[in-house]
């Protein structure tokens, strides 16, 4: 339940990330500490030596063993070519020093042009896109899957008709556990919800507490999820936070939620949620919350022909 790193960053490590990416060492061993045994992380966060670094620390320590962390990896944009994605998923065990990873996703139905640059641009600032071949790259995950380097397999930010694509794939071994998405109460997804539920399909829910807001990938023009009257009033009763009413909200429907801090007592804080319960009545108050609109659109690649957010879920 912890969100390794939230966002993306480029190119060589500089010294603000240095320091960030101690901190987030230090931040997976208090989580671990806390009680957290499910870390999200990602190549494209370039942290995963640090997150790497502290599991190990913790199981030296004899706090916990390696099967009782959940790692999730996620294969980025510009590895979809079925020949790429087995030697980066290996490169990833590599830096984090482990046998497997829990969890493998594909990040983003989006393929980028493969190269050292995670974000390729041509000479306009364009970004450079490539073929994607959901079904290619989804066989490749079966492949690591089969050869024991993923526990288990799924995929991130796909909408419904991407999920049927792999789903109805011809020869299908293994269909995705999970699908990692937006979810919080202003952003419910009650329709992908729905249909995962119908398939099997876990829902892992991103930015539950409603992102950062950092105004370089998040729409601010929706109002920030924390300062809403109505969580804040339920919190009230029970003695908890904004936060906590919002991950409440996601656990109890069975959402899986992956809140990110690195501030220690909101780490511990986000972890206080198993000793309460919400009703029904304060349930629907929060489903009704609702407002259908992304905190994270990803509007710089919306002309890519897979960009999953133009359907209605
Ligand atoms: P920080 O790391 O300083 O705690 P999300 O998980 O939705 O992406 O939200 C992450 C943002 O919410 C981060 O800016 C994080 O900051 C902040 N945050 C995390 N936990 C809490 C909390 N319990 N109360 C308020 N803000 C929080």
């Amino acid at each position: 339940m912890l969100h390794a790193l939230g966002h993306h960053s480029l190119g060589l490590l500089s010294h603000y990330q240095k320091c960030r990416n101690h901190k987030l060492f230090s931040a997976v061993k208090i989580a671990i500490d806390a009680g957290y045994r499910h870390i999200d992380g990602a190549f494209v966060y370039f942290n995963e030596h640090e997150v790497g670094q502290a599991i190990r620390e913790k199981i030296a320590e004899g706090k916990i063993k390696r099967e009782d962390i959940f790692y999730c990896g996620k294969l980025w944009n510009t590895c979809h070519p079925p020949e790429l994605v087995r030697p980066t998923l290996e490169k990833t065990l590599k830096i984090l020093q482990l046998d497997y990873v829990d969890l493998y996703i594909i990040e983003l139905p989006m393929a980028f042009k493969p190269g050292d640059a995670l974000y390729p641009k041509d000479e306009n600032g364009k970004f450079i896109y490539h073929e994607t071949d959901l079904c290619a790259t989804w066989e490749a995950l079966e492949a690591c899957k089969d050869a024991g380097l993923a526990k288990s397999i799924g995929v991130s930010n796909f909408n419904r008709r991407q999920l049927e694509m792999i789903m109805n794939k011809p020869g299908l071994k293994y269909k995705p556990v999970s699908n990692q998405v937006e979810c919080h109460p202003y952003f419910t997804q009650p329709k992908l919800l729905e249909f995962c539920r119908q398939h099997d399909i876990v829902i892992v829910g991103y930015s539950p507490l409603g992102t950062s807001r950092d105004e370089s990938w998040v729409n601010v023009s929706s109002p920030p999820l924390l300062k809403d009257p109505v969580l804040n009033a339920i919190g009230k009763k029970y003695n908890k936070t904004a936060a906590q009413i919002a991950l409440r909200f996601n656990v109890q429907r069975g959402v899986v939620v992956i809140p990110k801090s690195f501030n220690p007592q909101r780490i511990r804080e986000n972890f206080q949620i198993f000793d309460f319960s919400l009703t029904e009545q304060e349930m629907k108050e929060i489903e009704a919350l609702n407002k259908n609109v992304r905190y994270v659109e990803l509007l710089m690649w919306r002309d890519h022909p897979e960009y999953p957010f133009n359907d209605e879920y």
